[in-house]
């Protein structure tokens, strides 16, 4: 009785949450500079801390009424919620780890008759309630979405907006990460980390990427760091005199043959006991070594990586960039999601832009408006505290975090002007001679031949898009004189009526592209075999240079 009224208890309380929570979500589309940003790294350890006290559970067939009755009786649940991958699964947050220790006591092993079972056990349930029959699949329950609308009805739903600025904050809301679907990729690296721990009790996993830089969109892949900076002992510093002890340890050639031996040992663990995880490849030795698989409850495409930290900066400064002003992402999903449109961007590595280096042309764009909307990287080493200084491999990677310390702007453009004057902007620059450096906040002059150059904004010696090749560099200038046409012709920016509306606006440069000139993917095919094998090598060359160029 008592558990029952807990979870009645609890399904009140979460209609009140969603009240509020729409509350603070209006307040921060009203507001979004001011309140409650919090640094990343902050960010990231009270939710890192959720999930610990957290478990996934895959779902028979039951109702929430159910299912939260069961849980109530180990504590008190916080927070829970439902999607559907490869089945349905629950989310399930207690108050205190003690919750999480309670229900993993009462859960039993699995007893396989014709098959033996790996003796791991983690924080990856099944419920089941004995004799239910019926459907697999819960009836009545309320599934999060875990992955973005697809395209063609994202264009119809933008039609139907009245202004271009409307269709861009819409397409943000229909793509960015929903906090359910944060909370399962913050999970998704503690379920990790309980893996990795059988190696390296004292190790941390965290997201880095667009799972947390504010630009991630539903269903994109979740970068994880294995983090083993956190081992006592670390800043132990022997005395100058007298007895101290050290531990042994195994030494190798090089850190990244510690890289690779612990990325080796994990993977390895990945593939044999976490349950879950299938097509675990390990590849160890691309510049940036890494364990790539997929995590079938939650449907991501998983990327472990360890020991490296610039693309941990990187993450925090895209961050940063990003909730300094609600343009900065508005842009950026806005582009992305036109350059896939176009097949400038794929999933699959190769000789075409990446999202992180045609993320780092926007803010490079946006720091040549006049005003400027964005502050160089310069700027914010100078504004850096002491608290923010880093040199990791050489490089400074100092920057402050401090949101307080970074004035406003004064840059009044609409999302719809800074649209038109990106495609422009691109259109006309002079990719031959000028390299892109958000470090300095202006061209700077190409150190090297590579078609499109990008400099790494903390190793400024790399180029992060040494990848690409001329002719994804032509379809992408090609592409955005396109756009940019588009945008400044009368039928194309005007809105349509009636139930169904034409595609205009941001809508209709998300369509196939109109210009002959401009090939798309498909059309490739007809390409001799020859042609086609020798850029399928290229890509291939390039695949293992893409990461941490
Ligand atoms: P998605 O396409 O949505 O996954 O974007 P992403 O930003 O997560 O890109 P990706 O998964 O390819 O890489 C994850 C992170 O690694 C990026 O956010 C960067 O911090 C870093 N990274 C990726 N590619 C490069 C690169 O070419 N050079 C450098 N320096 N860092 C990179
Ligand atoms: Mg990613």
């Amino acid at each position: 009785e008592r558990s029952l009224q807990r979870a009645d208890a609890f399904l009140q309380r979460s209609l009140v949450t969603e009240a509020v929570s729409a509350e603070d979500e209006a307040a921060r589309k009203l507001d979004p500079g001011v309140n409650g940003r919090k640094s990343l790294r902050s960010l990231q350890q009270e939710r890192r801390e959720q999930a610990e006290r957290s478990v996934l559970v895959s779902c028979g067939s039951t109702t929430e009424r159910k299912f939260l009755k069961f849980l109530s009786r180990h504590g008190d649940v916080s927070k829970c919620f439902f999607y559907e991958s490869y089945g349905v699964y629950a989310v399930v947050e207690f108050s205190g780890r003690d919750g999480v220790a309670s229900l993993l006591e009462a859960a039993s092993i699995p007893s396989a008759s014709h098959e033996a079972t790996l003796p791991f056990k983690s924080r990856l349930l099944s419920f089941r309630t004995l004799g239910a029959g019926g459907p697999a699949a819960p009836a009545g329950l309320k599934l999060q979405p875990q992955t973005a609308v697809p395209i063609n009805e994202l264009i119809q739903r933008l039609s139907r907006q009245d202004s271009i600025d409307q269709q861009v904050s819409s397409l943000v809301e229909a793509y960015q990460l929903t906090e359910e679907n944060i909370r399962l990729r913050f999970l998704v690296c503690s379920l990790l980390k309980d893996v990795a721990a059988a190696y390296f009790p004292e190790c941390s996993v965290k997201p880095f990427g667009s799972s947390v830089n504010g630009f991630g969109k539903l269903g994109c892949d979740l970068d994880m760091f294995l983090d083993l900076d956190g081992l006592s002992g670390l800043d132990v510093k022997p005395p100058k005199s007298g007895p101290s002890l050290e531990f042994q340890m195994k030494r190798a050639s090089s850190e990244r043959a510690v890289t690779q031996s612990v990325l080796s040992v994990v993977g390895e663990c990945v593939d044999q006991f976490a349950p879950g995880c299938v097509g675990v490849q390990k590849i160890l030795n691309a510049r940036c070594p890494l364990v790539r698989f997929a995590h079938q409850p939650s449907g991501f495409q998983c990327d472990l990586t360890a020991n490296n930290r610039v693309a941990m900066k990187s993450t925090e400064l895209l961050y940063l960039f990003g909730e300094l002003d609600p343009r900065v992402r508005a842009l950026v999903f806005t582009v992305r999601c036109w350059a896939r449109a176009h097949g400038v961007t794929s999933s699959i590595p190769g000789a075409w832009i990446s999202n992180f280096s045609l993320t780092v042309m926007v803010l490079f764009f946006l720091q040549r408006r006049s005003p400027a909307l964005l502050p160089t990287l310069d700027r914010l080493r100078e504004l850096a505290g002491p608290a923010d200084r880093s040199v990791l491999d050489g490089s400074d990677c100092s920057f402050t975090s401090d949101f307080g310390r970074i004035g406003p702007g004064t840059n009044t453009e609409t999302a719809e002007q800074l649209l038109v004057a990106f495609f422009d902007f691109y259109s006309s620059f002079p990719f031959s001679r000028a390299s892109i450096s958000i470090r300095k906040g202006r061209e700077q002059s190409k150190p090297e031949v590579a078609p499109l150059h990008i400099q790494n904004p903390f190793e400024t010696s790399l180029n992060v898009s040494k990848n690409v090749n001329a002719s994804q560099l032509d379809r992408f200038v090609a592409l955005c004189q396109e756009s940019s046409w588009l945008l400044q012709q009368r039928e194309t920016v005007t809105p349509g009526g009636g139930n169904a509306p034409a595609p205009w606006g941001l809508a209709a440069l998300l369509q196939p592209s109109q210009v002959a000139g401009i090939k798309t993917r498909k059309r490739r095919r007809t390409e001799p075999a020859s042609q086609r094998i020798k850029s399928l090598l290229e890509s291939l060359k390039n695949q293992n240079h893409q990461k941490k160029s």
